[in-house]
């Protein structure tokens, strides 16, 4: 694996782990920490042995936000010609799932970046919100819009118009994460989500992740049609005959696309 500036990446049984590495900013993004993500995840998304990424921060902050120092004197023509966020538009085209776990403040782009991943677990010491409105602007990456769809637009609008922060039993009795675990089992809690997943067969949870994609990007119908046409595509892997032989048989199932 390459190495980076503003993150860690590590390997372990067929899970990716990116650790954000920003602790003095508290993982603030800035543009080198999101070419260097996007980058991260891409060469861990085209690594034949991985099935699963793990995103996490510190226990202190998963990430607090865009960084505020490196964007507060750009012009519109920065913030458009020279996308310091492009890096990030990278990592939300990784097709192989990412499990988000979750310490500290996730603020900002910080939520924002939880929410471009698939599974979000938190520590009972997060925090989500959406500040930006604090600082004369509104989200930029996404809070307007995964927000809404992930807690509803009554939440989300209380959110992004107060900018008040949310603690994690409320993000998990809105939805925006799946579980709650104390601060000092959140690793080993991705670890075992994510090496649940790297164990099924990729194609096929790659399909799954581009398919609970389209539910948040089309109509119902078209979402429909989609899930139907992958459904029915997917019997032509050797791995559909595996799983379903293998439930006939009552053993495990030994999936070779992995
Ligand atoms: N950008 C740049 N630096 C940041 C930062 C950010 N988003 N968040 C924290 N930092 C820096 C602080 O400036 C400070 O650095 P110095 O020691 O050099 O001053 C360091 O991290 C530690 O932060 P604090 O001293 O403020 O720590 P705290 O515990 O008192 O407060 C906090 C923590 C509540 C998270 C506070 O730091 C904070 O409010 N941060 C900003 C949160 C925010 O507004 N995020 C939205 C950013 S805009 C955005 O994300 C736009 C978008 O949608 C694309």
């Amino acid at each position: 694996m390459s190495a980076y500036e503003t993150l860690t990446v590590e390997t372990q049984n067929r899970v990716g782990i990116i650790t954000l590495n920003r602790p003095r900013a508290l993982n603030a993004l800035n543009s080198k920490l999101a070419t260097e993500l996007g980058r991260a995840a891409t060469e861990l998304d085209n690594t034949s042995n991985i099935g699963c990424l793990v995103l996490t921060g510190s226990d202190r902050a998963f990430a607090a936000g865009a960084d505020i120092k490196e964007m507060a004197d750009k012009s519109v023509y920065d913030m458009t010609a020279n996308n310091p966020f492009a890096g990030l538009e990278e990592f939300g085209r990784v097709k192989k799932p990412i499990v988000a776990a979750i310490a500290g403040y996730a603020l900002g782009g910080g939520c924002e970046l939880a929410m471009m991943c698939d599974v979000l677990l938190a520590a009972d010491n997060a925090v989500f919100g959406q500040p930006e409105i604090n600082l004369g602007v509104i989200p930029g990456l996404g809070g307007t819009q995964r927000l809404s769809r992930a807690v509803g637009p009554a939440l989300a609008a209380d959110l992004v118009l107060t900018g008040r922060n949310m603690d994690a039993e409320e993000a998990l009795r809105a939805g925006l994460v799946s579980r709650v675990v104390p601060a000092a089992q959140l690793r080993s809690e991705a670890m075992s989500v994510a090496g649940m997943i790297a164990a099924k067969s990729l194609p096929v949870i790659i399909a799954a992740k581009a398919a609970l994609r389209a539910a948040q990007e089309t109509t119902l119908a078209e979402g429909l049609r989609y899930e139907q046409r992958t459904f029915t595509s997917l019997f032509a892997l050797d791995d559909q005959k595996e799983g379903m032989a293998a439930f006939r048989d009552k053993r495990a199932p030994d999936f070779q696309n992995r």
